[in-house]
């Protein structure tokens, strides 16, 4: 069934699903493998679409991309798709050109996410409705972590209590992520980072380990695991 979006709801999320996922090894597009018989971007945004608050979802597909990402999107929810470009920054920047007036909270959310919550997109953004310009969801990280040297030589041991390892999608004030983006310097790999450069305050919230990132084939295989498990 195709999911309604709020027309009263005050979020718009950009959903960067452009790369070509080199890390998973050969194939299509990232966001077009398949998990579980369906393409990653279909899991990512059925789940963005029950988040009672969305009123816009803007994917940023590969170029090449564009029409079957909208033949292929028709049926799960009401969304707009633009052409990504070569670096995810780019991508982001041009679907948040393509989000209309209204939604004042704008998420960016990576389509490699694909079994992020629902909750999880309501409980950043209700941090940004809370007065917080910028917000990440976090994990604390679990492992031991070494700085090394270019000979693989331990330097030392950093302290993981002050470590937080960073997920999507991160929520910020719409005017500060268009300014962030209108004055981008670097490409870098999140958005919070443009704000942070910049001077401007970024506060974390709990993350889910369900919002895990499709980066190698060990992450696709826990991610079928999973949703065998109810995800
Ligand atoms: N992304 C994008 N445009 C790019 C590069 C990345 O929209 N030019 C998106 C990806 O589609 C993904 C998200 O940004 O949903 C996070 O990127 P990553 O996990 O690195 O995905 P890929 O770049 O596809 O993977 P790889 O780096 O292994 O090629
Ligand atoms: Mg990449």
């Amino acid at each position: 069934m195709t999911a309604q979006l709020n027309p009263r709801g005050d979020v718009a999320v950009l959903v960067p699903a452009a790369g070509a996922g080199v890390r998973l090894g050969p194939g299509a597009p990232k966001a077009l493998r398949l998990l579980a018989g369906e393409p990653l971007l279909v899991h990512a945004v059925r789940r963005i679409a029950a988040a009672p608050s969305v009123h816009t979802i803007v994917v940023a597909a590969p170029a090449t991309e564009v029409e079957a990402v909208r033949a292929m999107l028709a049926p799960v929810a009401p969304v707009t798709v633009v052409p990504g470009g070569a670096e995810r920054q780019e991508s982001v920047a041009a679907a948040l050109a393509a989000v209309p007036a209204g939604p004042e909270i704008v998420l960016v959310h990576d389509a490699a996410r694909a079994l992020t919550p629902a909750h999880l997109v309501e409980s950043v953004a209700a941090a940004v409705r809370d007065g917080h310009d910028a917000v990440i969801p976090v994990l604390p990280v679990v492992d031991t972590i070494k700085e090394v040297d270019a000979t693989e030589r331990v330097l030392g041991t950093v302290d993981r209590s002050a470590l937080r390892a960073v997920q999507t999608p991160q929520g910020f004030r719409r005017s500060v992520l268009v300014a962030a983006h209108r004055s981008a310097g670097d490409a870098l790999t999140d958005d919070a980072g443009l704000i942070e450069k910049q001077g401007g305050a970024v506060m974390c919230v709990p993350g889910s380990e369900l919002a895990l990132k499709i980066t190698r084939p060990f992450d696709l295989a826990l991610a079928e695991h999973l949703l065998t498990t109810g995800a």
